[in-house]
C-alpha cells in the first residue's frame, strides 16, 4: 500500500517528538501527537479551575466519546469496553473472574509476556495451577493445533491465555486458530493484545475470545496509564466478574449484597485518571482515522527494511521468528550487551530498548540469547531514520 511522503510529513508534523529524537521504540510507547496531547491538557485545566468530580461531570460527553472510539477499534460496541491503567491491570481484572482451584489447567504459549508467565507461575504456587505451554509451530509461534490437543486432553482447563504479538519476538501468533480450538472445547480464551492494537485491525468477536486485553501507550498512540479490556457477551452473561470488584463496577444493595454492572463496568475501577482516558479516546479517534490497515502495513514494511539493513551489521543476528512478523524487530550482536547499545544509540538522539533474556526465557534460552536490542518503527517512521540508526550502529560496533 503506498502511502505518499506529503501524508508520512502531515503525520510527523502532527507529532512533535519527530522533530527531536529519531523514534523506535513504538512497541514501549510511541509518540503522542499533538492532538492526543491536547485532550490530556485542556481536562487536566479544566480539573484545576472547576474542580475533579465536576470537570468529570462537565465532560460526560467526551468522556463517553473515548469508550465508543475503543469500541470502534475493537468492532464492539461500549458497553463491552472497560477502561483500566494498563493491559497488565486489565488482564488480572480478567483473570481474577476465574476461581481456580488445584489441578485447574492454564494453557499459554511460550511467547507469552513477561509479567503474565509470572503471574501464571503465581497462579501455580498461590492455587495450584497446572500451566502449561502449548507447543511451539517449526517456524515459531504458537500451534493452534497443539492447544487443541491439550484442550481435548484435558477437561480441566480453565483458561486459555495468548499474547497475540509477544514483547521479545516479531512473531505475530495465530490467535484467531487458537479462539477456534477454545471455542470447540467451551474454555475461556484471553488475548493478550497489547502489542497488536494500533498495529493490526482488532475483531475481538472474529477471535471469538472471551476477553482480550490492551495498553493505550504503544501502537495506539495513546498516553502512559493507560490500558482497556473487552469482555464478550458471554462473559458478561455468565456473570463473570472481578474478585476485587469495588463501588464502580457493583452497587452496595443491601447489608449482605451487591450487584455488579450490567456491562464492562464491572471491570473497571472506582478511581480514574479522566484526562489520560480522553486522550486515550482521542488517540483511538486518530488511529481509525490514519486507517489501521495502511498504518500498520506501513510499519510492517519498516521492520521488513530495518531487519534487512540490520542483519548486515557486523556480528548480527535477527532473531524474528514465524510465518507472519510484526513491527517489533529484535536483533543481538555478538559479544554485545543490548543495555549498552541502546544508552550508546540514546546519546546519539536515538530511542530504542533493550530486551533482555528473562523477558523471554522459554524461547531465548533454547537460542542462547543473553541480551539483544528492539527496534520497533511506526508508520511516521522513515527510511532516513533508519540511515542515521545504521550509521549510529556501525560507530558504535567499530569502536569496539
Ligand atoms: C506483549 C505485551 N503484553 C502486555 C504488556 C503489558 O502492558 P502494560 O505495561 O500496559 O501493562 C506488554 C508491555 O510491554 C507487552 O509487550
Amino acid at each position: 500500500m503506498m502511502i505518499d511522503d506529503r501524508q508520512i510529513a502531515i503525520w510527523r508534523a502532527e507529532t512533535p517528538g519527530c522533530a527531536h529524537r529519531v523514534h523506535l521504540n513504538n512497541a514501549g510507547a510511541a509518540l503522542m501527537t499533538q492532538r492526543v496531547s491536547s485532550a490530556i491538557r485542556d481536562y487536566i485545566d479544566l480539573e484545576t479551575t472547576a474542580g475533579g468530580y465536576e470537570a468529570a461531570e462537565l465532560r460526560q460527553e467526551q468522556i463517553a466519546g473515548s469508550y465508543a472510539a475503543i469500541a470502534t477499534l475493537c468492532g464492539t460496541t461500549p458497553g463491552h469496553i472497560a477502561i483500566t491503567s494498563s493491559a497488565t491491570a486489565a488482564f488480572v481484572q480478567a483473570a481474577s473472574a476465574f476461581d481456580f482451584q488445584p489441578g485447574d489447567m492454564l494453557v499459554t504459549s511460550r511467547l507469552d509476556y513477561t509479567s503474565y508467565q509470572i503471574q501464571y507461575l503465581s497462579l501455580g504456587e498461590r492455587c495450584g495451577v497446572n500451566v502449561v505451554h502449548a507447543p511451539d509451530l517449526p517456524e515459531g509461534g504458537i500451534d493452534p493445533q497443539g492447544v487443541r490437543e491439550l484442550l481435548r486432553s484435558n477437561p480441566r482447563c480453565r483458561m486459555v491465555s495468548v499474547s497475540w504479538i509477544p514483547t521479545h519476538a516479531g512473531t505475530i501468533q495465530d490467535v484467531a486458530a487458537v479462539g477456534a480450538a477454545c471455542e470447540e472445547f467451551g474454555v475461556p480464551y484471553h488475548v493478550d493484545a497489547c502489542q497488536a492494537v494500533g498495529q493490526l485491525p482488532v475483531d475481538a468477536s472474529a477471535l471469538q475470545c472471551d476477553y482480550l486485553s490492551a495498553t493505550g501507550r504503544k501502537f495506539l498512540r495513546g498516553p502512559r496509564g493507560t490500558g482497556f479490556l473487552y469482555i464478550s457477551a458471554r462473559a458478561l452473561e455468565r456473570g463473570d466478574r472481578p474478585l476485587y470488584i469495588d463501588m464502580r463496577g457493583a452497587r452496595w444493595s443491601s447489608p449482605g449484597a451487591f450487584e455488579p454492572a450490567p456491562d464492562a463496568k464491572r471491570f473497571e475501577e472506582w478511581e480514574f485518571a479522566y484526562a489520560l482516558v480522553l486522550g486515550l479516546g482521542e488517540a483511538a479517534r486518530y488511529a481509525v482515522e490514519a486507517g489501521i490497515e495502511r498504518c500498520g502495513g506501513r510499519a510492517h514494511a519498516l521492520a521488513r527494511e530495518a531487519r534487512e539493513r540490520l542483519s548486515a551489521l557486523p556480528g548480527a543476528t535477527v532473531l524474528d521468528r514465524g510465518r507472519h512478523l510484526s513491527a517489533l524487530v529484535t536483533v543481538a550482536f555478538k559479544g554485545r550487551d543490548g543495555s549498552e547499545l541502546v544508552t550508546d544509540l540514546a546519546a546519539r538522539g536515538i530511542n530504542t530498548v533493550a530486551t533482555l533474556r528473562w523477558y523471554g526465557m522459554l524461547d531465548f534460552d533454547a537460542r542462547g540469547v543473553e541480551s539483544a536490542i528492539r527496534v520497533s518503527p511506526h508508520y511516521y517512521n522513515t527510511s532516513a531514520e533508519f540511515d542515521l540508526l545504521i550509521a549510529a550502529l556501525e560507530e558504535i560496533l567499530a569502536s569496539g
